[in-house]
């Protein structure tokens, strides 16, 4: 089958073609019980279930096996996987696929939540290792393979690496040295690869960990491919990974109503890539261009580049990125994240045939004042982000943790003490701490200067579950 098919999707178009009458779940019945005013009805019609033609996910036969196909034949796999519920889905299932209970795993620190989560549940045993720091951005860089070596020599028993890459803004860093030393100790590498579905595509963007090596992938297809939100793949790349276990776990852990319009969305953006010529690419980085020299023209703004061409971080030389963020905010403009210094904008994977409001958007902040409420002292308490401890482990295991009681103290009131729950700034959804993780005044004196910058969090920031021990009381 070529790549300018799109199996699900066609199947599902031709299902609605023929105006079927629903007397099956979803109880909207394609749409017919919404008022004729509900933007939604004309989209409910594809959100239908698993009837006949349309194939099931958890078992695959026609336009979805066929949809599956391709996608494994884009990306080069040994099987790829449509998912439902995120790169989150996929994680805990390469991670259950593939660690046992009490196994050690090394992992990166500044990794998503839904890695943290994976280790929870598999009660294994993490060494969390620390990137490198981007002192220009202020943010965490790549991990140093030289670091991975040392982990490896000290942990000589660790089965599995868990490595995230590129990170949320676009940093691509040496994963094929770190990749070949894992192999080189006969180690698995489970790659968090969300923001990178895109690689796929070469040159001007970085290589995907997949022609790189690693042995299972996971790409969040909705982050940055025109697919819907939740719509991801999975790729398992090597021999090494057994596809039953893998398929266990996705049908475990995803509903068995997957949604119609995520899955033909994913059939979309595969097929969207795949067609995705060299001048469309040209076009692309030519608008991308022009934006990024019509954003620093007259606006106080500085754009800053990292690795993946689709992300930009905007700066304001007198303005937090809260700051900056919310002011893009009151013109309508609406960014991926903030942190205490820079705006991440996602910019849209456009083809020569698609249009995005990119000079609109240029004259909207072109119509703000752009001022700073903070005095410059005020935005230089900011502490510098010092290089945290390379290697670590969790005070108390996964499976202790599990039983044992936490009491609520005011963050001031912490440090020293072994934290129960994450505290999570969304986004980017990395924790700041971890269970099990010891407090320190720095980790303090971070989360006091995103609380004050304006940070959003997932979870209480007053108070900090922390652990009761009562070996020690
Ligand atoms: C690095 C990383 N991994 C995994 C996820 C989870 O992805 P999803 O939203 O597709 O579940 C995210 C979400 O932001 C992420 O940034």
């Amino acid at each position: 089958m070529h790549q300018r098919n799109m199996p699900l999707y066609n199947r599902l178009i031709t299902h609605i073609s023929n105006k079927p009458i629903s007397f099956h779940v979803p109880g909207h019945k394609n749409g017919e019980l919404l008022e004729e005013e509900n933007p939604f009805k004309e989209f409910a019609q594809f959100d239908v279930t698993e009837l006949t033609g349309l194939d099931d996910l958890h078992d695959s036969q026609g336009a979805i096996k066929d949809a599956q196909h391709l996608l494994t034949e884009l990306y080069n796999s040994r099987k790829s996987y449509f998912l439902v519920n995120g790169s989150t889905v996929g994680n805990l299932a390469m991670i259950l696929a593939t660690c046992h209970e009490d196994d050690t795993v090394l992992v990166q620190r500044n990794c998503h939540k839904s890695i943290l989560n994976g280790l929870m549940l598999a009660k294994v045993n993490p060494i969390f290792f620390s990137p490198e720091m981007n002192k220009s951005l202020s943010i965490p860089a790549g991990p140093n393979p030289e670091l991975i070596r040392h982990a490896i020599g000290e942990y000589p028993h660790a089965k599995v690496l868990i490595l995230t890459y590129p990170d949320y803004y676009g940093q691509a860093y040496h994963i094929k040295e770190i990749i070949d030393i894992a192999h080189e100790h006969n180690m698995i590498v489970l790659v968090d690869e969300a923001h990178g579905a895109h690689f796929q595509l070469g040159d001007p963007f970085p290589a995907s960990s997949l022609e790189l090596g690693a042995d299972i992938v996971v790409h969040s297809a909705h982050k940055t491919l025109p697919a819907m939100t939740m719509g991801s793949f999975l790729h398992i790349n090597s021999e090494k990974i057994s596809e039953q276990k893998v398929e266990f776990y996705l049908n475990v852990l995803q509903s068995s109503s997957p949604s119609y319009p995520i899955m033909a969305s994913l059939d979309y953006a595969r097929y969207y890539l795949s067609n995705f010529t060299k001048e469309d690419i040209a076009f692309f980085i030519q608008e991308r261009h022009l934006f990024i020299k019509q954003l620093q023209e007259g606006s106080g703004l500085a754009v800053i580049t990292t690795d993946d061409p689709l992300k930009l971080i905007v700066r304001h030389e007198s303005l937090t990125g809260f700051e900056l963020q919310s002011q893009f905010e009151k013109a309508g403009i609406f960014s991926e994240l903030a942190d205490l210094y820079q705006v991440l904008l996602i910019l849209p994977l456009v083809k020569q045939d698609t249009r995005f409001p990119f000079s609109e958007a240029i004259e909207r902040i072109r119509l703000l004042s752009l001022e700073s409420r903070k005095t410059s002292d005020e935005i230089n308490i900011f502490t510098e982000i010092k290089n945290p401890v390379d290697l670590m482990e969790l005070s108390y295991t996964y499976k202790e943790m599990l039983n044992m009681p936490y009491e609520w103290v005011y963050i001031n009131h912490s440090v020293g003490r072994i934290a129960a729950k994450m505290i999570i700034p969304y986004p980017p959804g990395i924790p700041l701490l971890l269970p099990g993780e010891k407090v320190t005044e720095e980790h303090l004196q971070h989360l006091q200067a995103l609380i004050q910058g304006g940070a959003r969090f997932q979870g209480e920031t007053e108070k900090m579950a922390v652990f009761i021990d009562v070996h020690e009381t």
